[in-house]
């Protein structure tokens, strides 16, 4: 009889080791190798002397009609899906334990049901009683949700076999799965990677979107994201800060729609509120102005954003200064501050230097700079930006402002939340707001001296 083949894999990456060992060496994840049975070695030989069947092959050209859409209701929600979940498609909604996702994720399906009964919500981590004190919270008690309990996927298939086929069906979450195909434990890539196909495919034969729920690792990423990413048409991320009470849907991967696109939404006694305005809600109060912030006019997917950047340059009491950034990248904010010294000679390097951006929001876009660099230069001097101003433009090594794409939309944001100047990269056209064209951090440093 044959050996029952094993292998040790990574519950990180996915990838397969002979032996164990505490680190593993495709991910560099360490004590995440766990033993599972191995699948059947493939191409055994009678398979492949089997016959292929021939596909009909057509041409790019082909007409067909756009996916069907179903909208939830929950406005942010359904742009960051990208107009609605897809009929057929299977989406992962991922993020921290607690930071909201079975809320949004009840939300979505209360607003759904109530336009059409034929939502399926299983819960696999929590008692059918605790969904529903959450719901009766959350004021959402009467809404036509199905509710089960189960991680076995054969149960929740022929769960929803045994009635009509839902539009929505949505599994909490993926680490609780499982096959009884499998001898490997609940929550192992194995596991997870199974139930997961198993519920995909069900979701592409029924016409059924599947929404699956998944907890991230410290390290920010899904429990076997190379195992379940690839199967799923859509992969959105639920982000917040601990402490603040804004949460970030953002889509990282979308097979039928854009992945800058953010939504954004307070978490507040009774569940999630979609902010429509979050430019509001990110600039806050800004009667007092104090040296050392300024406000960075940026765009988020389709959205422009307004969010408020904080710099505080202090005396170092240090052989060597600090620098800490919150919602910023470190590197990019040490580029900043080289080229101010090296092309402006503002003499900051020697000194301790604090960036964060108000709210727990996250900037990634270059256009940031000259918003950091104008915080950084208003706090060395003391000095603060006029207050109805905002800025945007990125900073190239060499000192130049570069132009940022979609101006036009920033300085729109700007104009509407009651700005009624900007310091831009030269080149940049506008009506309706006042233009300060900066050619290099050099004239940033100059205007900033003389207001
Ligand atoms: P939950 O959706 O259970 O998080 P996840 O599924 O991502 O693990 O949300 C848990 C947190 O949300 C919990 O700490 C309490 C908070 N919360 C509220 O503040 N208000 C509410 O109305 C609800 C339902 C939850
Ligand atoms: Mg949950």
């Amino acid at each position: 009889m044959a050996r029952v083949q094993t292998a040790y894999v990574c519950q990180s990456c996915g990838s397969a080791h002979p032996k164990w060992s505490g680190r593993c060496d495709d991910c560099g994840a360490w004590n995440s190798l766990v033993e599972e049975q191995a699948a059947p070695p493939a191409g055994a030989s009678a398979r492949r002397t089997a016959r292929g069947r021939a596909i009909a092959l057509e041409t790019l050209a082909s007409v067909s009609a756009a996916p069907e859409r179903r909208m939830t209701g929950v406005d942010e929600f359904d742009r960051v899906t990208g107009g609605g979940l897809v009929a057929g498609s299977a989406l992962l909604l991922g993020g921290d334990p607690g930071v909201g996702k079975s809320t949004l994720i009840l939300q979505a399906l209360a607003a759904y049901a109530r336009k059409k009964p034929s939502v399926v919500y299983v819960s696999g981590e929590e008692a059918l009683d605790q969904v529903r004190l959450r719901a009766a919270r959350m004021g959402l008690s009467q809404a036509p949700v199905q509710l089960g309990s189960a991680t076995c996927v054969e149960d929740i298939l022929a769960t929803v076999a045994s009635g009509p086929v839902p539009d929505i069906l949505a599994v909490d979450s993926i680490q609780t799965l499982w096959t009884s195909a499998l001898d490997a434990a609940p929550g192992t890539i194995a596991q997870v990677r199974t139930a997961t196909h198993d519920l995909v495919r069900y979701a592409k034969a029924s016409g059924t979107a599947v929404i699956f729920v998944g907890h991230v690792t410290k390290d920010g990423q899904i429990a076997g994201p190379k195992a379940v990413e690839h199967l799923v048409d859509a992969v959105l991320y639920f982000e917040g800060e601990r402490g603040h009470h804004f949460r970030i849907l953002r889509a990282v991967k979308n097979r039928f729609g854009a992945t800058d696109e953010i939504g954004v939404f307070e978490m507040t006694g009774s569940g999630l509120e979609e902010v429509h305005n979050p430019s509001a809600l990110f600039l806050g109060d800004r009667s007092g102005l104090s040296p050392g912030t300024a406000v960075f006019a940026g765009i988020e997917g389709t959205r422009p954003l307004l969010s408020e950047i904080q710099a505080l340059v202090a005396p170092s009491s240090y052989g060597s200064p600090r620098r800490a950034v919150v919602g910023w990248d470190a590197g990019r904010l040490a580029m900043i501050l080289a080229v101010l010294d090296a092309r402006a000679g503002l003499g900051v390097s020697g000194r301790d230097i604090y960036l964060n951006v108000a709210g727990g929001l996250k900037i990634a876009e270059p256009a940031a700079d000259l918003a950091a660099a104008a915080a950084l230069i208003s706090s060395h001097t003391g000095r603060a930006l006029p207050k109805d101003c905002v800025v945007f433009g990125e900073i190239a090594l060499s000192g130049d402002v570069r132009p940022a794409a979609q101006a036009d939309a920033r300085l729109k944001e700007a104009a509407k939340l009651g700005f009624s100047r900007a310091l831009v990269p030269a080149g940049t056209k506008a009506e309706g707001i006042a233009l300060e064209r900066i050619a290099d951090v050099g004239a940033l440093i100059r205007l900033l001296d003389a207001t």
